[in-house]
């Protein structure tokens, strides 16, 4: 059940599986007698540098998947030098994550239907020294999981003889779970309000950016958008940086995978906006490609908590160096040393390869825009 809510999507999970497709059929230049020792991992992003040009993306209940996955979480991104986006959703409070992950702590904002429970959300933020607010804005209405229906997995959640099975087939997962104590969702808890999942969050509108933009004094990221238009008034709204993101395929089925509209919006917000992407990413390479084709820093989702489910703190650690390692190799394949050298130029030209799959020729043409920065 709990690797269903992670690796499940929304409809027939075809966006899902588009994201990471289209990032396959993009191809890196290989070069050759560049220099390229000392290769360097730091990124500079919202006015601070961090130790690697990937952080962690915002999702809810992750000690689901395992017990102590925000700790472990947490202790990994102070080690690291990167961000941990906290959702609104976590099984810790954002008091206690602030306590946990220090200044490597965002913070993530779902608004429902009461503002002034998400004002609160953000008041508590702020007095918790955040410095950073990821408002997400793709999810108005949480969209059918299929696979989550099948498993009859809800939040607040609903024990029944099909989860009995699921857990006793599970006594490893289940008996640590118990004994740290089922997980809630947090924020909600400590505000004494009940977490719904299904809950509309489909009341907010450019003027409530506007209203946030005027309350929240630090650094505003607005995530999940994939519309250019809607990019370039988010960014002339006063946020600091565009979150391109299709939600990993998990809400709109039809939606194109998300790398098509990074160059498109990187085209559409000029070279000097920050962008922030996610949404298919499962490789060191696949970074490399989101970052030539526009982003400045990129988010991993699901495949951190792959790694927490299997094999805990550990697992975590092993995955990030390993991505970390091959960000370095594939820097060296194409001649780069650093991550703000990274550009439409690394690209190979995308129309000389053979279609890797069957998606539509016309997807990878946004593609091409890409040397734009
Ligand atoms: C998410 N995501 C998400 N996003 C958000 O803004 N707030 C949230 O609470 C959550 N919760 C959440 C839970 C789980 C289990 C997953 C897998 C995802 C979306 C997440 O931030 C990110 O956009 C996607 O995970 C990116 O896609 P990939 O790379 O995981 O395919």
């Amino acid at each position: 059940m709990m690797f269903d809510f992670v690796d499940g999507s929304t409809g027939d999970e075809i966006a899902a599986g588009l994201n990471t497709s289209a990032l396959d059929q993009i191809k890196l230049q290989p070069r050759v007698l560049e220099n390229v020792e000392g290769r360097r991992l730091e990124t500079d992003l919202l006015g601070e540098t961090f130790g690697l040009p990937f952080g962690i993306a915002p999702m809810g209940m992750c000690n689901l998947v395992w017990p102590g996955a925000d700790a472990a979480l947490a202790a990994e991104v102070q080690q690291r030098g990167i961000p941990l986006c906290a959702s609104s959703a976590a099984s810790t409070s954002l008091e206690d994550m602030a306590a946990l992950a220090g200044e490597r702590a965002w913070f993530q904002l779902y608004v429902g239907q009461s503002r002034e429970a998400a004002f609160n959300l953000v008041d508590r933020a702020a007095a918790a020294g955040y410095r950073v607010l990821v408002l997400t804005v793709d999810t108005p209405q949480i969209s059918r999981r299929i696979r989550d229906l099948k498993n009859g997995f809800k939040v607040p959640f609903r024990m029944g003889p099909r989860q009995v099975l699921d857990f006793a087939l599970h006594p490893h997962w289940s008996l640590s779970t118990l004994f740290a104590g089922p997980p809630m969702p947090m924020n909600f808890e400590t505000a004494g309000r009940e977490f719904e999942r299904g809950e509309s969050r489909g009341g907010i509108d450019w003027t409530f950016l506007d209203l946030l933009r005027a309350r929240w004094t630090g650094r505003l990221v607005v995530k999940g958008v994939m519309a250019a238009d809607d990019a370039v008034r988010i960014r002339d709204a006063g946020a600091d940086a565009v979150y391109v993101s299709n939600h990993g395929g998990r809400q709109l089925d039809s939606a194109p995978p998300a790398i098509q509209a990074l160059p498109q919006i990187r085209t559409a917000v000029g070279p000097d906006f920050p962008l922030l992407f996610d949404s298919g990413l499962r490789s060191g390479e696949d970074i490399v490609k989101a970052l030539a084709l526009g982003a400045d820093f990129v988010m991993l989702g699901r495949p951190i908590l792959y790694a927490i489910g299997a094999a805990g703190a550990p697992g975590l650690a092993r995955l990030i160096d390993c991505i970390a390692d091959d960000i370095g190799v594939a820097m060296a394949q194409i001649g780069r040393r650093a991550i703000a050298d990274i550009d439409g130029t690394v690209l190979a030209d995308p129309a000389d390869e053979p279609a890797q799959t069957d998606l539509e020729p016309e997807v990878l043409v946004p593609l091409k825009k890409a040397d734009n920065r």
